[in-house]
């Protein structure tokens, strides 16, 4: 049986205030809940939502990390500090990480590695732009993007490797696969973590314009496993329906 994770993805957005406010507003929604629930803020805010957080069932998570534990690499937070900070998740392999900061495959496998010796949960994103999905390769970009990532590197359990489908075209968009689109797409993963990993069993999350309105049609499929929310994420009364949904 895998367990629904709802998580949230706040990006470059919340400062002090709003993550104060956020947490007062949802309060036990996450203990209440049967579902998984993570929160990923920025780094700066990471301390004060966990200690917002504590007791409360919900996972904090960072939204990257640098794949070293310490040392020279300016402007860069790595294992050790994640740690230190109560950090228990990481996404990796964001389709903003990938196109605006121009991260390759290879240091993304490289930073799936280091979340798995850390001992982290790995929320490993993947996706098709819509050049490509309309001239239909997206089948073959995932697999690229998996293969790269997974061959003879996973050595967490299953239920600590979570896949995040987000197609590029729903991001931020408004537009919001389909929940046949989804399907489809999540299916094709599902064969993929089965007969290439023996991992049928981790969770597969649909990524993208997800809001309290469309959820429950995404979630209807048996390999939508859960959602990574991004803007409808960053208001606690969004949050706590999509936690509910
Ligand atoms: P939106 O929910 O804002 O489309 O963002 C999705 C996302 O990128 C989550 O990681």
């Amino acid at each position: 049986m895998r367990r629904t994770i709802i998580a949230a993805n706040w990006k470059m957005n919340m400062l002090s205030k709003e993550v104060v406010d956020f947490f007062a507003e949802f309060g036990n929604t996450a203990l209440n809940s049967e579902r998984e629930v993570i929160i990923a803020p920025a780094y700066p805010y990471i301390k004060m939502s966990a200690e917002l957080a504590a007791g409360k069932n919900i996972t904090i998570a960072a939204q990257d990390v640098y794949p070293k534990a310490e040392g020279a690499f300016t402007g860069m937070v790595g294992g050790k500090m994640l740690a230190d900070l109560g950090v228990k998740a990481v996404i990796i392999g964001h389709s903003e990480r990938r196109r605006i900061f121009g991260e390759p495959n290879d240091l993304i496998r490289e930073k799936v590695k280091f979340v798995q010796e850390n001992g982290l949960h790995l929320i490993f994103c993947v996706g098709e732009t819509l050049p490509e999905r309309e001239s239909g390769v997206m089948f073959d970009v995932l697999k690229e993007q998996i293969y790269s990532a997974f061959d003879d590197n996973l050595t967490l359990p299953p239920e600590k490797i979570t896949i995040a489908y987000e197609p590029v075209w729903a991001i931020g968009t408004g537009v919001t696969a389909t929940p046949e689109q989804a399907a489809e797409m999540h299916t094709f993963i599902r064969k993929i973590l089965k007969g290439r990993y023996d991992y049928a069993d981790s969770r597969i999350l649909y990524g993208g314009s997800v809001k309290p309105e469309n959820i429950q049609g995404l979630m209807a499929n048996e390999d939508i496993d859960g959602a990574l929310v991004g803007g409808a994420s960053l208001k606690a009364s969004s949050f706590m329906k999509l936690v509910n949904f």
